[in-house]
């Protein structure tokens, strides 16, 4: 049978390609050439984009000489803080924003604001950061962990059979910039009357089919501490679209106060004083996270670039096995994360990827909660803290048993972190890397 010089090129690329591992070079592991010399290095994004404005911003605040955001003697209003709320409220889609001193203190006062104490539970991820657990805590609740799926976020389907009567408050919290399944989510807490929170302290900037992660839940916050998309090395911000949870969000994080610029924000008070805390940010911070919040759909959109050529360098790679991902397009693009069959595997990948200069690491920024000594222990700031003393709070177990899926999952996953900075050279040696490895680390468990 004849064959044309097309149809045979075609076949011999396709054969090439699947004798690919063959006559792959070897790994630098193994001794062979790394792809880089140079281990690439993923940075903090928001200083990479400091310049003029962020300092325009802090000046012009030392010069009025009115640091505090009501009031000082100096001549001149910067109101950043404000001009903060108003900018950020408009960019997540929510009728109001309130800035706050961390993400941690966002929680507090997200929590304060929907009235969570000692009786109600609260449903959190087992794998997310402290603050997550610690708030519901210092509200005198009682945290309830639900199992992770693959995309490393809540999983809606343990939700459900961790509600219990008291539970007044699912946290989705949207991990390492990837949104949570929300339609699912949502429908599970309608379904049952129970409210949402919208962690989104590692995914500012992101979205869930088209909406900005922090306006689909009753009310939502953001961290903007050095990690996070843009910061100004501390500071937090809560929004929501509900008048009633804005007012006590804003008394609660100033001793209970409410102050007429907030007041004229949402039109007239309905509440009335009760013990809050000071949680307000300074004009200093508010200046630099107003300069950088107008550079966070820059920022976005070039990190999620960058992310995108690498999703595309590796399509179809043999055994591809991604993060899963409720959203491709609103995905921050944090890391590019890909599964294993096993821990030992995906531990024989680090230690590859590394060797290739492309390091790659288990996912981070959080802790598997439930398995802390001090979470087992119950260890509070007194040993008769609400949260634990009742019936309920007496009989919960946490420890490894409570979130066996979540140990699993995160013990076979590894990414490489991305940069909004990163250059094509950069992404080019990320999907080279891990063209290189990924393959023969997936035939080896075959
Ligand atoms: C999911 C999550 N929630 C809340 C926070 C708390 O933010 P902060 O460090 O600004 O207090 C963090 C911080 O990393 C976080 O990752």
């Amino acid at each position: 049978m004849g064959i044309d010089r097309r149809t045979f090129l075609a076949a011999s690329a396709a054969a090439a390609g699947a004798r690919g591992a063959y006559s792959a070079p070897q790994l630098a592991i193994d001794g062979g050439k790394p792809v880089r010399d140079k281990p690439l290095r993923a940075d903090y994004w928001g200083p990479e984009y400091y310049d003029d404005k962020e300092r325009r911003e802090l000046l012009e605040v030392l010069e009025t000489g009115r640091p505090f955001r009501w009031y000082g003697s100096g001549s001149g209003r910067p109101e950043k803080v404000a001009t903060f709320e108003r900018e950020f409220a408009a960019r997540m889609q929510t009728k109001y924003a309130l800035a706050v001193t961390s993400g941690t203190a966002a929680l507090q006062t997200a929590l304060a604001a929907l009235g969570i104490g000692p009786g109600d539970e609260v449903i959190l991820p087992a794998w997310t950061w402290h603050s997550c657990f610690n708030t519901i805590v210092h509200a005198g609740a009682l945290p309830v962990f639900a199992e992770i799926d693959e995309s490393f976020n809540i999983d809606p389907d343990d939700i459900e059979s961790k509600i219990t009567p008291q539970t007044k408050l699912i946290m989705a919290v949207h991990l390492q910039g990837n949104p949570c399944d929300m339609d699912r989510v949502l429908a599970v807490a309608r379904r049952h009357g129970i409210k949402v929170l919208e962690d989104c302290a590692q995914s500012v900037g992101a979205s869930y089919k088209g909406r900005p992660l922090g306006s689909m839940g009753d009310i939502a916050i953001y961290s903007l501490q050095l990690n996070k998309t843009i910061t100004a090395g501390e500071g937090g911000a809560v929004v929501t679209s509900d008048p009633l949870l804005f007012e006590r969000a804003a008394r609660f994080h100033d001793l209970g106060n409410f102050h007429a610029v907030h007041e004229k924000v949402v039109g007239k008070r309905q509440g009335d004083w009760f013990i809050g805390t000071n949680f307000r940010m300074s004009e200093f911070t508010g200046g630099v996270l107003l300069a950088q919040l107008r550079k966070l759909d820059t920022i976005v959109a070039a990190v999620r670039a960058n992310a995108r050529q690498v999703y595309e360098g590796i399509q179809g790679l043999e055994g591809l096995r991604l993060r899963l991902r409720p959203d491709p397009d609103g995905e921050l693009g944090s890391a590019v994360f890909l599964g294993f069959r096993s821990k030992a595997l995906r531990d024989r990948y680090i230690e590859a990827m590394k060797a290739e200069g492309v390091p790659a690491a288990p996912p981070g920024g959080s802790v598997i909660l439930p398995v802390q000594p001090h979470i087992i222990n119950k260890v509070t700031v007194h040993p008769n803290w609400p949260s634990f003393t009742s019936e309920r709070g007496r009989a919960i177990r946490y420890g490894p048993e409570c979130c066996p899926r979540t140990l699993d999952i995160l013990g076979r996953f590894a990414g490489v972190a991305m940069d909004p900075k990163f250059t094509a050279r950069d992404i080019a040696d990320v999907v080279a890397a891990i063209r290189k490895v990924y393959p023969r680390i997936v035939r080896a468990e075959a």
